[in-house]
């Protein structure tokens, strides 16, 4: 137990793809990606305390799709269980879960609440940190819970690659940029996208180099793309029609599709320019959920992990 016996909390925050190529596919069938992990500032909120059993209760604005999985398939549960049979110990965690990132919709929030558990109970459980022992332990336990579960264990900006466990962090700093989420409410299983990707047997799409001028939005939007979109699209006509309406809001420098959706994202020079589209959407579109905001600075996420008094 952490010497304190306190509560820990920590933020499990949303990424968008900026761009996603799928660039082969291997023997097992599972699709090689050439991406670009963004997190943002839209999160879910995990709270661990000691305890001798575990247990999981959730809020929050997207709680009910969660209350209705089996515990058998919750990530945070699967996650914790993991930690416990690979570190042998019998220590237990009442974990509470604030869960604010829509479900299945492309913003990874089941990889970033599976990572945040992890992070977590590794320190409530005292697992030793030395010689990057514990970083190592927590990314194969990540990557064996799901393909893009490695990177959101620190959640900075990343090149990915291989089928997600290739993490590369980015040198070039964050920019500033204003950002629009909005998910039309249209379930989109990655399973179905990856699918229908499958069927219609595209060409793959040649990696891009490692040194990509990746802050340009001209340069993106002339040579990325997010190759699951065209997919995504054939499933849900509606998300072709949401994809040209935010590319057209007053200022949007960039839409497009993160993950296999049904998210779409818009990129701003500013976030009060994201706002004012968040506003123009939700009065064109009241269905539609929305959610403008900034992105995850860096270097604010050792700080994000605090200690709280129990
Ligand atoms: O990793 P996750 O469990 O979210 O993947 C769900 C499904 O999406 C996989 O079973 C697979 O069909 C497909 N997938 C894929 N290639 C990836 C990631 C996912 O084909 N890199």
């Amino acid at each position: 137990m952490n010497p304190e016996g306190k509560r820990l909390c920590i933020r499990a925050p949303a990424k968008i793809n900026l761009f996603l190529h799928v660039t082969g596919r291997r023997d097992d069938g599972y699709h090689l990606l050439d991406s670009i992990f963004l997190y943002t500032g839209l999160h879910d909120r995990l709270t661990v305390a000691p305890a001798s059993d575990l247990a999981l209760d959730v809020g929050g604005a997207f709680a009910d799709g969660l209350a209705a999985e089996p515990p058998s398939r919750n990530l945070i549960l699967r996650a914790a269980q993991a930690l416990r049979d690979a570190t042998g110990t019998r220590e237990g965690a009442h974990m509470r879960l604030e869960k604010a990132i829509p479900l299945a919709a492309g913003l990874g929030g089941g990889s970033a609440d599976a990572a945040a558990a992890l992070r977590l109970l590794a320190r409530l459980w005292g697992v030793p940190s030395d010689k990057g022992g514990r970083e190592e332990l927590l990314s194969r336990l990540a990557l064996a819970l799901g393909a893009d579960i490695p990177p959101c264990i620190d959640s900075r900006p990343a090149r990915i690659g291989g089928i997600g466990e290739r993490v590369v962090p980015l040198d070039e700093p964050m920019p500033a940029w204003g950002l629009l989420l909005v998910n039309p409410g249209i379930p989109m299983p990655t399973p179905s996208v990856f699918a229908a990707l499958r069927k219609a047997d595209p060409p793959f799409t040649e990696p891009l180099p490692a040194r990509i001028p990746w802050q340009d939005t001209a340069w993106l939007a002339a040579r990325t793309r997010n190759d699951l979109e065209p997919f995504a699209i054939r499933l849900a006509p509606a998300l072709g029609r949401l994809l040209d309406r935010i590319g057209a809001l007053e200022g949007c420098l960039l839409a497009r599709m993160s993950g296999s959706g049904a998210t779409c994202f818009a990129l701003f020079e500013t976030v009060a320019a994201a706002e004012r589209a968040a506003r123009t959407c939700r009065a064109e579109m009241p269905h539609c959920w929305s959610w403008a905001g900034g992105f995850h600075v860096p270097d604010e996420v050792p700080s994000l992990l605090r200690l709280e008094m129990d």
